[in-house]
This record gives C-alpha cells, sequence and structure tokens, in this order.
C-alpha cells in the first residue's frame, strides 16, 4: 500500500498509543494504597521488607505516608497493610464473602506441612466444613459444658506455681495444654505433646515470615534442595516440619485406641468420630488446628499477666480487693462470680490489649479487585490486619502502653458498652472461633492466681530489686514477652492451704 502523506505514518501510531492509553487511563480503577518511600524498580520493597516485628514497621510507614492503609510491593505482589480499626472492620467485616480467603502461602503448606490447618486453609467447601464444626463445639453456650476441666486444669496451675513458681511460663503451658487436650481429646498432656505444638507454632512463625513468602513469587523455590547454600529455607523448615505432620495424628490416634478399647472420655474428637457424619481428614482438621491455634497464645497471655501484675503492682492490689469482698478468704474463685468482678474483667479486657499476642492477626487474601476510599485493592492482594496499632490507637486507647483497666470502666466502677478489646480475636469471616474459650480460661485462672498469690518483682543474687522495665516481645505469629523473672508467693497460710485442698480434685473429669 502506498501512503500518500508521509506524516500519517507518525501520526497514526501516535493515536493508537494515545487511544490505548487513555482507554486505560479511563479503566484504571484507581490508584494504589500509600506506598511506603524507596521504591525499586522490579524488586519493589522486597530490600525493605521487615524482618522481625513487622508491626511497629507498618505503624512507622503509616506516620511517613500519613496514611492508616498502606500498601507495599513485593515485585508483582501488593500486600495491604490496615492500621486501623475503621478500615479492617469495613473490610473485613463489612465486605466479609471477598476478605475472608487466605493467601497461597506455598511453604507453608508444602514444606512446613500446614495443609490441613483451618486458619490456613483458602476459602471453600473444606474451609467451610471444618469451621462449621469448629464453632459447633466453641460457640459460647457450648464452652460451659468445659468448666469442670477448665477448673481442675487450673487448680493444677495453682499447685504447680506453688511447689516451683520460677517455672510459672512451664506452668501455664501445662495448664492451657491439658484444657485443650482435654476438650478436643480427651486425653491428658504428655512432654511429646507439649514439645509438638511448641516446635509447630515456632514453624508456622517461619512459614509466615517474609522469607517464606517469597516462594509464592518464585515457585522454584520449593525445588531448591535441602542443602542448597544461599537459601536455606528447606534446612531451618526441617526442625519444624515433623513436628507439624505429627500434630493431627498422635492425639487422635490415642483417641481412637481408647474408644476401641471403650475407655473414652467424652471429647470433640471422640463426638465427631462416634456420629460419623464427617470424613476422617475434616475430623483431624478440626481437632487438630484447634490443639495448633488453643495453647501458645494462652501461654503467651497468662504471661503477659505475670509481667503487668509485676510492673502494675495497684491494679493488682485493686483486682485483689475485689476478690476478697466477693469471694472471700474460704474458697477459690468460680465461674458464678464473673458478674461480681467488673474490675477483673476489666483487667483481662486490658490484658488482650496490652500486649497483643497476635500483633498481625494471619494474612487475609482478596477475592477479586476491590477499591476502597478510591484505592484500587488488585485482586490475590495479601491483606494485613496490624492488630496491635488498632489496640494502640492513642485515640481510642489514650497512653496505649501504659497498663489501665479503668479504660473500660464508667465512673461508677460498671463496665462501659463502648469499648472493648475484642479486636484481638480478629474481624469477619475468620474471627478467632477460640475466643469464647479462651477468655473463659484466662479470666478464671487469672482470678485465681490474684486470689492466692502476690506477684512481686525478684531479687538478684545480691538482694537487689530486678526491674521489669523494658522487657521486649518476641517476634513471629503468637507474641510472648522475653524472659523475665518474678516472685510468686502464696498471700497467705490461708491461702496456701486452699491450693493444696485442690489436690482432692486430681480425678478423671467426664463432660457433664
Ligand atoms: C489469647 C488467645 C487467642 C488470641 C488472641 C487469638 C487470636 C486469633 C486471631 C487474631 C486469629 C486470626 C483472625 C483473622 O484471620 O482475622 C485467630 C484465628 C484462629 N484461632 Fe484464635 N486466638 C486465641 C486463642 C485461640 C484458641 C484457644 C483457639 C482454639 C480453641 C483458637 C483457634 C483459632 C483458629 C482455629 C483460628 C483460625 C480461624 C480461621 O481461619 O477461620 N484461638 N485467633
Amino acid at each position: 500500500m502506498e501512503v500518500s502523506n508521509p506524516g500519517l505514518l507518525i501520526a497514526i501510531p501516535l493515536i493508537a498509543l494515545a487511544y490505548v492509553t487513555l482507554n486505560r487511563w479511563n479503566r484504571s480503577p484507581g490508584p494504589l494504597p500509600p506506598i511506603p518511600a524507596g521504591k525499586l524498580p522490579i524488586l519493589g520493597h522486597l530490600l525493605q521488607m521487615p524482618q522481625s516485628h513487622e508491626w511497629l514497621k507498618y505503624l512507622e510507614w503509616s506516620d511517613q505516608t500519613g496514611s492508616d492503609i498502606l500498601c507495599y510491593q513485593v515485585l508483582n505482589s501488593h500486600v495491604i497493610v490496615l492500621n486501623s480499626f475503621k478500615a479492617v472492620s469495613e473490610l473485613f467485616e463489612g465486605r466479609t464473602s471477598i476478605y475472608s480467603n487466605r493467601p497461597t502461602l506455598l511453604a507453608l503448606r508444602h514444606i512446613l506441612g500446614f495443609h490441613w490447618v483451618l486458619g490456613l486453609m483458602p476459602y471453600g467447601k473444606q474451609f467451610l466444613e471444618v469451621r462449621k464444626a469448629s464453632n459447633h463445639y466453641l460457640h459460647n453456650a457450648s464452652i460451659k459444658k468445659y468448666r469442670p476441666i477448665q477448673t481442675v486444669a487450673i487448680h493444677s496451675m495453682l499447685r504447680g506455681l506453688h511447689r516451683e513458681p520460677e517455672k510459672f511460663v512451664e506452668h501455664a503451658r501445662h495448664m492451657a495444654g491439658r484444657i485443650i487436650l482435654n476438650v478436643t481429646y480427651g486425653i491428658e498432656p504428655n512432654p511429646t505433646y507439649i514439645r509438638t505444638v511448641y516446635h509447630s507454632v515456632l514453624g508456622l512463625g517461619l512459614g509466615l515470615s517474609p522469607r517464606a513468602l517469597l516462594h509464592d513469587m518464585f515457585p522454584f523455590l520449593l525445588k531448591l534442595p535441602e542443602w542448597f547454600p544461599l537459601f536455606r529455607f528447606k534446612a531451618d523448615a526441617k526442625k519444624f516440619s515433623p513436628y507439624v505432620a505429627a500434630l493431627p495424628d498422635l492425639p487422635l490416634d490415642e483417641t481412637r485406641k481408647a474408644m476401641a478399647e471403650g475407655t473414652a472420655r467424652p471429647s470433640m474428637a471422640a463426638s465427631m468420630l462416634a456420629d460419623g457424619g464427617l470424613p476422617d481428614s475434616i475430623i483431624r482438621s478440626v481437632t487438630g488446628s484447634l490443639y495448633l491455634a488453643g495453647t501458645e497464645t494462652t501461654v503467651a497471655t497468662i504471661t503477659n499477666f505475670f509481667l503487668a501484675m509485676l510492673k502494675y503492682p495497684d491494679v493488682q492490689h485493686k483486682a485483689r480487693s475485689e476478690i476478697d469482698s466477693v469471694v472471700g478468704p474460704n474458697r477459690l474463685p468460680d465461674f458464678r462470680d464473673e458478674p461480681n468482678l467488673p474490675y477483673l474483667s476489666a483487667l483481662i479486657k486490658e490484658l488482650y490489649r496490652w500486649r497483643v499476642v497476635t500483633p498481625l492477626g494471619t494474612p487475609h487474601s482478596l477475592i477479586v479487585d476491590d477499591v476502597y476510599r478510591g484505592y484500587h485493592f488488585p485482586k490475590d492482594s495479601i491483606v494485613i490486619s496490624n492488630l496491635h496499632a488498632i489496640m494502640h490507637d492513642p485515640v481510642a486507647f489514650p497512653e496505649p502502653n501504659v497498663f489501665r483497666p479503668e479504660r473500660y470502666l464508667e465512673d461508677a466502677g460498671k463496665p462501659t458498652s463502648t469499648r472493648s478489646s475484642d479486636g484481638v480475636f480478629g474481624y469477619g469471616g475468620r474471627v478467632c472461633p477460640g475466643r469464647y474459650l479462651t477468655k473463659s480460661n484466662t479470666w478464671l485462672a487469672v482470678a485465681s492466681i490474684l486470689a492466692t498469690f502476690d506477684i512481686e518483682k525478684a531479687t538478684d543474687e545480691d538482694g537487689c530489686v530486678i526491674e521489669p522495665d523494658d522487657v521486649g516481645a518476641t517476634s513471629g505469629v503468637v507474641s510472648f514477652p522475653l524472659p523475665f523473672k518474678c516472685k510468686i508467693t502464696p498471700r497467705s497460710e490461708a491461702a496456701a492451704a486452699l491450693i493444696a485442698g485442690t489436690a482432692d480434685e486430681e480425678v478423671v473429669i467426664p463432660l457433664p
């Protein structure tokens, strides 16, 4: 074809380019949320990805950008961080059907072996089945039948604290493990079970780390051999994967064996197995997921309680006076006392808020493209709720680092209906199904410890008081206080006698 006007040779491609660009621009769903400074071509924020305590870095980025929603990019993946209650509740609750998925998390599933875990399951048929069964056994009305188990486990923790007070974290771990193993499988803990869950939770932390997320961007990393020198993820994962593999089967096999021998105690597993309505794979997922999620979170909470009482003796005294006036000196607190102890309930709310044990919850993933406040959220973005940021918002919780139960009380000492720390359990379709059980465990554990023990600062070999000023927190999916010492002694001989009197309860605990 002959072109009579050579100018057209230049004009036509330019017009075409302008058309395509304009068309794209018109269809552009909007800009991405503010992005922290320092993005590199192609790599994005790969080199700036926080290696630990990400929740603090995300708050710093919010300060830099002046925005409570952020988006950082790693290669072609988007990570959206929600740093406020408004954003998390509007999206996770308001648009729950598109925000309740989980990211692919290839390393977690395929290298560490967590494919059976409810908390990591993609939204879909299997997730809905496992979630439904979990809710059935853990909703607010169901958990009342676990009270005898909770009471026996917590009283046994009191005896442990009396015997070996310096091992307070281990006693909390034994208590939490005992409750969850009894409720879920009708079995008692042994060192293997406790070790298995402890190492699996550490493996979960590795599997959710930025290094693990690289597998989702470069799936070929899954194929690297364990000995590969520059990227030793598989070698590190191997320390945990045997525990992850054993976790859902070990206790379930014990329940099966007890059922075959006719000695099984009532439990979720026994009832699901006897009912026969659910396939084995679902029963394994439900029970294993609760066992995995239910122990270390409670241990971290009780450890934070000891730290809070060390740092805030006035709170300790106030809560104890309330317990003394309601419960009196001749018995231990029990669940019936709860409505009469508003200061204690406020203390527990503050305990969850003060040091959030799951500071970033579990990552969600977006099922379709979305637009929020004019910003484009691309499909498949990883969406992170910064629960630490929400619970430390200085407007909702003035002086957020101070432990102050009065935040939840009106002047007359009655609970406020407007402020709560329940957000630590997440929002929307993936909210924690174990929240009622763990809240009641924590309530009775804290009430019983305060009723019987004084918690004070420890002294060193020279008799000098050890100040618990700046006890840091571990990073990872469950955040613990770093190790600290405290002195735990029975308040009185009468309290010691009450503790000793609980030994008679050491009998098998049938669920009613
Ligand atoms: C202090 C105690 C606890 C805290 C702070 C906590 C917090 C959380 C959070 C933040 C999530 C993720 C929510 C989200 O994805 O948005 C979660 C999920 C979950 N929690 Fe808890 N939790 C605690 C105790 C427990 C207990 C005792 C159990 C079991 C009995 C449990 C079982 C689960 C399960 C199975 C999930 C996954 C739910 C899903 O993905 O659908 N948690 N929890």
